[in-house]
Formats: structure tokens, sequence, C-alpha cells
């Protein structure tokens, strides 16, 4: 059976999301463990409950970088994983640890990809007065949330929307994306072809919420 090993910094609401739809849809997969960089992150607990192995990776019991990264690869390795995934983990991975994972690492932002890259896009986009925002799930590359993208759903920008009720409206539409995007890989539908993703059979890669 396939297995997943999920990295996180906070809340874990998307790998919340994404393990009970595999349980509500009976996905053949293992998720071999949760790893975050920090104790206090609360998706440690949502593991837990769930019997998912939960791990700290402290990032700041690290000299560097490197040496963290070398530490999660070490981790995720002896866990066996198939696929990585990140879920609001908030760390920058150096090359090493991206090369180590190639193609079998993934991650959500939460924007239209390529708009708003980096922090804050929430903010970002109601600041740009743009009139959709979202979020993107992609596979990830050395260049930050730069990779081949899997799947994107957008959703409206509403009058009188602030930074809170937009990313609520996201973070619903990263909850339908996140799973769908992982189901997607662990049924071998995706194939990497230069910067886009080709999804076998095809259909609809941008979903409008
Ligand atoms: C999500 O909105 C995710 O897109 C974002 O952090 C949040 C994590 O929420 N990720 C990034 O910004 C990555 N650069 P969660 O812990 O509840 O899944």
């Amino acid at each position: 059976m396939p297995s997943i090993v999920t990295l996180i910094s906070g809340r874990g609401s998307n790998f919340e999301a994404i393990v009970k739809i595999a349980q509500k849809e009976q996905w053949q997969v293992t998720f071999a463990g949760v790893i975050a960089n920090h104790s206090e992150a609360k998706g440690l607990d949502f593991a837990r409950s769930q019997g998912i192995p939960a791990f700290i990776v402290e990032h700041r019991e690290h000299p560097s970088r490197e040496s963290f990264d070398a530490a999660l690869i070490e981790k995720i390795d002896a866990l066996g994983a198939d696929l990585v995934v990140l879920a609001g983990f908030m760390r920058i991975l150096t090359p090493a640890f991206i090369r180590h994972f190639e193609g079998r690492l993934i991650n959500i932002h939460p924007a239209l990809l390529p708009a708003f890259p980096g922090l804050h896009t929430h903010q970002r986009a109601l600041e740009a007065g743009v009139s959709e925002h979202g979020a993107t799930v992609h596979f990830v590359t050395e260049g930050v949330d730069e990779g081949p993208i899997i799947c994107q759903a957008s959703v409206p920008v509403l009058v009188g929307d602030d930074e809170k009720s937009l990313s609520a409206r996201v973070l619903a539409a990263e909850h339908q994306i996140y799973p769908r995007a992982v189901k997607w890989f662990l049924d071998g539908r995706l194939r990497i072809d230069g910067n886009q993703v080709q999804l076998q059979p095809p259909e609809s890669q941008l979903i409008k919420l």
C-alpha cells in the first residue's frame, strides 16, 4: 500500500481534510506519519487522535537549514514515503531536500499561482484588487512556489471582504483540492511534463467555487 508522510507547522486542517476523505472513501493508503517542526503544531493532536504516528523535528535544535533538512530526510525515509505532503509547512526547504523527494513532494499554496507566491497572500490579493483568488496544489521544485501545478481552485473576492473572510473562503477551497490532488497522485494519474502536469485521463485541473 502506498504511504504518505505529511509535514506541518500549525493547525493542520489540510492534513485533516485529506485524512478524513481518505477514510470516507476508503483509499488504499497508509498515513505513515506526520512531522512538525515544533511541538506546538496543533495538527499533531489530530494525528495522535487518529493513531497516526506524530513526530517533532525541532528546527530550532539545528544549527543550519542543511542539518534540519538532513534530519527530516532521515525521518521521512525511515517512515517510508511514496508521497510527501507539505500541509502548511512554513520552512523553506533546501535544494538537497527537494532533489531527494523530486516528483513525490507536493505543496498547497493559498493563492492562484503564479500570482502571489510567498507570504501574506490574502492581504496582497485584497490590496491588488483582484476579483478572483484561490489556492494551488503543486509539485515542489527549487524555486519557491514555482513547481508544476496539479490543481487549482478559484474563489471570488467579494465586496467587503477582509483578510479573515477571504482566507476562510480560500481555506475551504484548499480542503477540496488537496485531497483530490493527493488521490490523483496515488492513482498514478499525474505526469510531469516540463513545468506542466498532465492529468490522465484528463479532467479539469481548475475548479471554480
Ligand atoms: C494553508 O492556508 C496553506 O495553504 C498555507 O498555510 C495554511 C495552513 O493551514 N501554506 C502556506 O502558506 C505555505 N507557504 P493548515 O495548517 O490548517 O493546513
